[in-house]
């Protein structure tokens, strides 16, 4: 009889879970260095939720040893939510390598997330489908190209998350706090600046989970600033780390269904257009004239329980976190045709 039931059963399917770890704080080093990187806690309960499927899960760190490590032990799909290490095509590196060794992984692909990476590459794709997107320029240490922008302008470095390099500062209204800030930028970031037109008015964010006609997009959020008496109302760094007392998230936002139709409709484009797979999340504003702008998009949003919008916008639409986990898993099996999502 056991005999029967072990040639009968599948060997639990075996998922490697790579991720990058926040590090410890160095003394002199800008404090949201380390902003975009996971902490244990955020691993361990992504374990959690696919070992519940069941799975068998292997932690992976994406360390200089990840090649050694998948393939002395190959899984048989990688979820990953690393963040890369060093340069503009940094959390392309661990999707690369997977795709390099053939191994299948959760989540955009390398090319996807390389472009949405470089916020004004994916611009001007957007803009290309006549998606608004803010006014913008590039600027690195050496040249600047051409284009008004205009004041006030945001200022952020081009490739980065988690308001990495958006202070409450970030917003400048003359030419003399424009050339300060992006002196100061360029030195303490090392990376080209985005000087974006300064979009006013009310800011939304829209979860996505899923690909073709299986997509599902989530309510959009409203990011509603509690203090309406400072001048500039923006998602920074220090918003984020104080987010209990400064912001107030309305989910779903008090909008008309025509903008909610809108918000959804324009973000599940942009996730199409630019090739997102299985996961995501799309940032607005809307200005004060009724127009929406495209902000960025994360092809790997954080998965922080409790602290990163994207499973917020989950819970919001009735998700827990553990659903949502396995939600993008089942989704890139059933993209992958690996195994049919109910016998997960
Ligand atoms: N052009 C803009 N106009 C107004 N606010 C902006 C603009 N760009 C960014 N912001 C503000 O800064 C926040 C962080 O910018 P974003 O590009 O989304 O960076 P990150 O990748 O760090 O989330 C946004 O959520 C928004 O509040
Ligand atoms: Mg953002």
């Amino acid at each position: 009889m056991l005999e029967i039931l072990e040639v009968d059963s599948e060997p639990p399917l075996c998922v490697g879970l790579t991720y990058n770890l926040k590090k410890p704080s160095v003394p002199g080093v800008a404090q949201d260095d380390q902003a975009e990187y996971d902490s244990m806690g955020t691993v361990l309960a992504i374990k959690a939720a696919l070992e519940q499927l069941p799975c068998r899960v292997t932690l992976i760190e994406a360390d200089e040893s990840l090649p050694d490590k998948l393939i002395a032990n190959k899984p048989d799909i990688v979820f990953n939510i690393a963040e890369g290490r060093n340069g503009r095509g940094r959390e392309a590196q661990v999707p690369a390598m997977l795709s390099f060794l053939g191994i299948p992984f959760t989540g955009s692909d390398e090319t996807t997330l390389c472009v949405c990476l470089d916020k004004a590459l994916a611009k001007k794709l957007v803009a290309r489908e006549g998606i608004k997107t803010p006014r913008f320029r590039v600027i690195g240490s050496g040249s600047a190209d051409k284009g008004r922008v205009g004041f006030p302008a945001i200022v952020k470095p081009n490739a980065e998350g988690s308001s990495k390099g958006i202070s409450n500062m970030a917003v400048v209204r003359d030419a003399s706090s424009l050339r300060a800030l992006l002196r100061r930028n360029l030195a303490l970031y090392g990376q080209e600046m985005l000087v974006e037109q300064y979009i006013p008015g009310r800011e939304f964010t829209v979860g996505m989970l899923g690909n073709g006609r299986d997509i599902r997009v989530f309510e959009p959020m409203e990011i509603v600033y509690l203090n309406q008496n400072s001048p500039d109302r923006i998602y920074s760094f220090e918003v984020k780390q104080n987010y209990q007392k400064l912001i107030r998230y309305d989910c779903p936002a008090d909008i008309p269904a025509s903008l909610r139709q809108k918000i959804a409709g324009t973000a599940l484009k942009i996730f199409t257009l630019l090739g997102c797979r299985d996961f995501g999340r799309v940032d607005f504003r809307l200005s004060p004239a009724g127009e929406l702008y495209f902000i960025e998009i994360n092809p790997l949003p954080g998965l922080a329980p409790g602290y990163s919008d994207y499973p917020m916008l989950a819970a919001f639409d009735g998700l827990s976190y553990e659903t949502l986990v396995q939600g993008v898993l089942r989704s890139a099996l059933k993209r992958l045709g690996l195994r049919p999502a109910a016998e997960v």
